[in-house]
């Protein structure tokens, strides 16, 4: 029942506060697919690296062969395979490709890590719920290309990075976490991005972190998790 409710909230983006899921991995395997720089890579094998997440990256997949991320990958020992998508005859077709690879590697969650397609049926069945992304804007605000150079154009204030569950839409699923950061009057899209990126780089392993640990759970499009371990335990005293 559970597993056709999740499923059925993936791929179709109908969302049922009547329903609330349990967010979990299988196991600590992470799957990351990317389409370039690969810097998201980079801070997910670096928190991994110093002990901050308790996670292995068990394969990248890039869409672009030249994506430097791949390289990120094979410095750091992960096996990183490029998956041209003219080779098969349609989206579904691909996604399905990419679907088999994470499987044959046993992976337990899918971070989409500036992977700039949209995620079809084939791989969302495969993972449900079980795919995020990070997005360079506070969503729903600007989603798709240039979310930066878009919030500048649109004159706003504040922006940020944005981890989703991934659903068909684009950039369009349940909001994990984010972080705000201010825009200036002096910003460009190279500095508006630069001051987001580090957002980017610290929230991104930590939502993995979460969602691994199973501490978070999705009601209607909510997603609602316990508060760290830390933090109840500080709470503690002044509750008493
Ligand atoms: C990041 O800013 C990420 O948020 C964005 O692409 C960039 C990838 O950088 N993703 C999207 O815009 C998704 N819609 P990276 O390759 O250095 O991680």
């Amino acid at each position: 029942m559970l597993a056709v409710s999740s499923l059925a909230t993936a791929t179709s983006g109908t969302y049922s506060s009547r329903v609330e899921i349990r967010l979990t991995a299988p196991n600590r395997r992470l799957g990351v697919l990317i389409s370039g720089r690969g810097s998201n890579l980079q801070a997910i094998l670096k928190a991994i690296q110093v002990g901050d997440l308790d996670a292995s990256v068990a394969l990248v997949v890039s869409n672009r062969e030249d994506a430097m991320g791949l390289v990120h990958a094979r410095t750091a020992g992960v096996k990183g395979e490029y998956l041209n998508s003219r080779d098969y005859a349609n989206r579904d077709d691909y996604d399905a490709a990419i679907a088999s690879l994470l499987r044959a590697r046993s992976v337990g969650l899918v971070c989409l890590a500036g992977f700039m397609r949209l995620v079809r049926r084939p791989l969302l069945e495969a993972f449900p719920n079980r795919i995020l992304n990070i997005h360079p804007s506070l969503l729903p605000a600007f989603p798709g290309l240039d979310a930066q150079g878009q919030a500048l154009e649109h004159g706003a204030k504040v922006s940020g990075a944005t981890v989703h569950l991934v659903d068909a839409g684009l950039d369009a699923g349940p909001i994990v976490a984010q972080s705000a950061v201010p825009v200036f009057d002096t910003d460009t899209v190279d500095t508006l991005s630069a001051r987001i990126l580090v957002e980017e780089h610290r929230l991104y392993p930590q939502v993995i972190g979460r969602l691994l640990d199973g501490t978070c759970r999705l009601q209607g499009r909510r997603v609602i998790c316990d508060p760290p371990a830390s933090a109840s335990a500080r709470r503690l005293p002044a509750d008493n």
